[in-house]
């Protein structure tokens, strides 16, 4: 499903972001990506939905490989969920929102409103439905912004920081739903407790790139490894 070689990326300021970084996913995977802040990982995910494109190495995404004329077909393919939501609510109503990308994929309308009103009544939303989306709170806007990629059904889900700004019932409730979900997943977090729950495998990134990579539970009980990368134990194994 994903497949990254050798990935180079530097922002216009000289900042190396990600310095020769390789990854694969196959496909059904549920592999999370931690490391500490300024690591790379949101340039890293914003190539999967060719927000960034590689400016060295390869990023192929089902085969198709992300560059300038495959954007729209990755954007298809892949469900990013920013990490800040209001970088990808722009619309008028949380509604407007929700069916921009299905109408822009060309989907059929009745069946992208079903499922927009289910994912929608899911979120607690249902009744905001017309409310702006910038006058909601924060953990409102995080779902938004989740009902707006899901209802696009991607063959890949892209979560950047999905659990910041949900309150523990919220949270528990991402935890059921994104572990109900066939769909292949790479999930960002500093929320260790969260990847522990919802991925079997787990990358560490430092200094834009993999520095380790294996089972979620030997790699998030690994407190040396963790520790040498900026991170501590999940709460989980933490005392006690
Ligand atoms: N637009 C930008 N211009 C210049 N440098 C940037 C830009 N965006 C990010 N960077 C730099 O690139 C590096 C990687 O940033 P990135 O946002 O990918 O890290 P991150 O691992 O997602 O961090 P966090 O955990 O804080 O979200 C950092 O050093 C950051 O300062
Ligand atoms: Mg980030």
């Amino acid at each position: 499903m994903i497949t990254i070689e050798q990935l180079a990326f530097t922002y216009p300021d000289g900042t190396r972001a990600l310095d020769g970084l390789s990854l694969r996913v196959a496909k059904g995977e549920s592999v999370g990506i931690a490391g500490s802040n300024g690591a790379g990982k949101s340039t890293l995910v914003s190539h999967l939905n060719a927000w960034h494109l590689p400016q060295a190495g390869s990023a192929r995404i089902g085969g198709v490989g992300v560059d300038k004329k495959s954007v729209e077909t990755v954007r298809k393919k892949v469900g990013l969920v920013f990490q800040k939501p209001d970088d990808q609510l722009f619309m008028a109503r949380v509604y407007d929102d929700v069916m921009f990308g299905p109408s822009n994929l060309g989907m059929n309308e009745a069946e992208s409103h079903t499922e927009a009103e289910r994912l929608l009544r899911m979120f607690g939303l249902w009744e905001l439905r017309d409310k702006p989306p910038a006058h909601l709170s924060q953990g409102q806007k995080r779902f938004a912004a989740l009902a707006a990629v899901l209802v696009m059904q991607p063959e890949l889900l892209v979560m950047d920081e999905p659990t910041s700004d949900l309150d523990p019932r919220n949270r528990r409730m991402l935890i059921g739903l994104v572990n109900s979900l066939p769909t292949t997943r790479l999930t960002v977090s500093h929320d260790l407790d969260f990847i522990w729950e919802t991925c079997k495998r787990v990358c560490i990134m430092s200094e834009g790139k993999i520095v380790a990579d294996g089972p979620t539970k030997d790699i998030l009980a690994d407190a040396e490894l963790l520790e040498a990368n900026g991170l501590e134990l999940p709460l989980r194994l933490q005392g006690g």
